[in-house]
């Protein structure tokens, strides 16, 4: 028998409590004490985090903050009219908490078609009219944030509004019906429901000019209404050597001159730019679909430039901390990427941890930054 065990009662009474996240846990050097006093680091991660136990060494060591990848969504919580589903939400939220790591809702209205259940659009037969798109709207949000009041620290409550091309907003369900409306209710909404939760608008390439115009447009027309919009969230799925480094620098000094935070919430550097994708109405992607360059490895010299881009964006984050309330990593390690698969199945490295979960050149860059 293990004499170990026979500890008096006693004695165990009288160890120390000790917190969540032990001493290997939080390494001396890492993302999120290096970050500390600066912004939140955090990361996406898959739902089922809870039952992933090899990804909790390298998620509790480096982050102090996670997004659920898809247990959040519209699509997800509410299928089906009042058909609610919290089941994956409420692990995740519980997971956060035992480990002491603030939680991101992602997202309340995702004001795309294709990410909206059809139901809210549709009234029997013929379309939804405002009234009953805005009462759907005001009961989703309610339930989802009053559930989890106090335990979520910030929200994305309107995700991919701005229209890419020469709309002002993106032409959806959403918008056809209340215009930008839609985006002031779902903020009233929400902070209504959690009055001490940050609320952030979020979307891509809302950095670049024309995009840009149309978030400053944005913002300003909630601030003038005095709508509780807090924060904008700049996704930052870049691509690598075309990383728009003084267009983010000028939008978060923009934001910050309309009195909100910004956070960077969806970080990765492509190392296989996808750009090409979608030019010229697609006529490149058979040629790109066979294009998997760095399936045995990424080659040390883009592995280098990767680095280097990287601490150039955190030193810019470093310069504005006083506007950047978080910046999150999409995915734990370049194995998870959603980049390996979209917009075509490839092997990517976009991440500061490798397949392994090692660190890449990149992450000691981004530590330097930082210091
Ligand atoms: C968008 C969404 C995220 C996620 C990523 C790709 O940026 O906001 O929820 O779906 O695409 O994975």
């Amino acid at each position: 028998m293990n004499r170990s065990i026979r500890i008096p009662i006693i004695c165990l009474a009288l160890v120390p409590v000790v917190s969540a996240r032990s001493a290997e846990q939080m390494p001396e050097k890492s993302l999120r004490r290096s970050a500390e006093g600066l912004f939140d680091i955090g990361v996406g991660i898959a739902d089922s985090i809870a039952d992933r136990v090899g990804d909790h060494r390298l998620l509790l060591a480096q982050f102090s903050c996670v997004t659920p990848e898809n247990c959040m969504k519209p699509a997800k919580i509410q299928a089906e009219e009042g058909k609610w589903d919290f089941a994956q939400a409420d692990r995740f939220v519980d997971f956060a908490a035992t480990h002491d790591l603030k939680v991101v809702g992602h997202c309340l209205v995702w004001a795309k078609d294709d990410r909206t259940p059809a139901w809210f659009y549709r009234d029997g037969e013929k379309t939804a009219g405002r009234e009953l798109l805005l009462d759907r709207m005001r009961r989703h949000i309610e339930n989802e944030v009053t559930r989890f009041r106090g335990r979520i620290a910030m929200w994305d409550v309107v995700n991919e509004a701005l229209d890419d091309g020469d709309e002002y907003l993106r032409v959806s369900g959403w918008s056809r019906a209340c215009g930008e409306d839609f985006i002031a209710r779902a903020f009233e909404f929400a902070h209504a429901a959690d009055p001490n939760a940050l609320l952030i608008y979020n979307d891509y390439n809302n950095e670049l000019p024309a995009k840009r115009e149309k978030q400053i447009r944005l913002v300003r027309y909630l601030r003038e209404k005095n709508v509780p919009i807090h924060a904008v969230g700049l996704q930052g799925h870049y691509e690598i050597d075309r990383v728009p480094f003084k267009e983010i620098e000028e939008t978060i000094v923009a934001l910050s001159g309309l009195g909100v935070k910004v956070v960077i919430s969806e970080l990765d550097i492509d190392v296989i730019p996808r750009g090409r994708w979608w030019a010229e109405g697609g006529k490149f992607r058979e040629e790109l679909s066979r294009l998997d360059p760095y399936r045995d490895g990424c080659p040390p010299e883009i592995l280098r430039r990767q680095a280097e881009q990287y601490a150039e964006l955190f030193r810019i984050f470093r310069r504005h901390s006083d506007t950047i309330a978080r910046v999150t990593f999409w995915d734990l390690h370049d194995g998870q990427s959603w980049l390996n698969d979209f917009p075509w199945k490839r092997v990517n490295h976009p991440l500061l941890f490798d397949r392994q979960g090692q660190p890449k050149p990149a992450l000691e860059a981004v530590l330097s930054a930082l210091n």
